[in-house]
């Protein structure tokens, strides 16, 4: 396996958020460092920081988070952890709200977005957020009321970019009508293909892909599958093998495979230089189809 060091991330390559901002592909996703339900503290808390803390040691310079995620535990942390940040993306979300454990909702409403991006900037300690996610489209809310709320995030300066999540090619394109979109997050990997036209458009765009549950192989994980043979064969774990797959699909792709634990981050950050072949890749995605 390969070395536990700040160059270990990079072998995921590089790709440039809105065309500007550089973050080394493979990341990390903040909603793990919260307590059960991604709700209140985490039971190990300082666990979750020599997590977080451990993220720039293996060269990991995207996180994401959201306001909803604790709500609020998962950005104080980063912020207790690793402000003031130096070259790392904190990228939040708005948009949600929530009722207790595992209970999530959704307020689209202009106001609450800018009150989430305010608040987000307080708890993360910046001025700017380089990149700012709109967490759902509210459906009682009118899109493009949601649409222009982001704009004026822009405008205002308050967020450098923009992104979306769980969206479909007909909601990207409605929203580029309004403001450029740098990231659309959806869930996505091996085993859950349903946003295959949502990466390639965009693909297509140059619009940074962030596929959320990127651990996850379904079926394809039990013993004695293609890809159970794969990890086996390279002395890897299958979710390792599933995340190298995953990042290997497409230049556009940015996984944020999420833990509170040392150990599983290490893990899955060495899945940066593991190598599929064509054969092994082509594989992989006849069988997750
Ligand atoms: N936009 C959205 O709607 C949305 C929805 C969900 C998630 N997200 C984002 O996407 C990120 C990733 O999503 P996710 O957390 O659902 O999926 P994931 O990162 O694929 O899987 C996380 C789960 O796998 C476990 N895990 C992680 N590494 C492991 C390892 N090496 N060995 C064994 N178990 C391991 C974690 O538990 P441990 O803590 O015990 O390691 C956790 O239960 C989140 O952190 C969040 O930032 C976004």
């Amino acid at each position: 396996m390969a070395q536990l060091d700040s160059s270990l991330a990079a072998r995921s390559g590089t790709f440039k958020i809105g065309g500007q901002i550089e973050v080394n592909r493979l990341g990390f996703g903040a909603m793990r460092v919260t307590g059960r339900g991604i709700w209140g503290q985490p039971e190990n808390k300082a666990e979750a920081i020599a997590t977080l803390k451990r993220l720039p040691e293996l060269g990991i310079n995207f996180i994401d988070t959201a306001e909803s995620y604790g709500p609020h535990v998962s950005e104080e942390l980063i912020r207790e952890a690793l402000h003031p940040y130096d070259a790392l993306l904190i990228a939040t979300k708005g948009g949600l709200t929530r009722g207790g454990p595992d209970d999530w909702g959704q307020d689209g409403r202009p106001e609450k977005l800018i009150a989430d991006a305010k608040g987000s900037l307080k708890r993360l300690g910046v001025e700017q957020h380089k990149l700012w996610q709109l967490h759902r489209i509210d459906t009682k809310v009118p899109a493009n009321e949601q649409f222009d709320a982001v704009k004026s995030l822009l405008y205002q300066g308050i967020i450098a970019h923009a992104g979306l999540s769980e969206v479909s090619v007909a909601d990207i394109k409605a929203a580029q009508k309004v403001f450029p979109v740098a990231t659309v997050q959806n869930l996505y990997n091996l085993a859950s293909r349903q946003s295959e036209d949502v990466l390639a458009y965009c693909e297509a765009q140059n619009i940074g892909f962030i596929p959320w549950y990127p651990l996850n192989a379904g079926e394809l994980a039990r013993e004695g599958s293609i890809l159970d043979k794969i990890a086996k064969a390279k002395g890897a774990a299958p979710s390792q093998i599933a995340l190298a797959w995953v990042l290997k699909r497409s230049p556009v792709m940015l996984p944020i495979p999420g833990t509170g634990k040392v150990k599983h981050l290490e893990e899955n950050t060495q899945a940066a230089a593991i190598e599929l072949t064509a054969e092994e890749f082509d594989a992989l995605d006849k069988a997750g189809r």
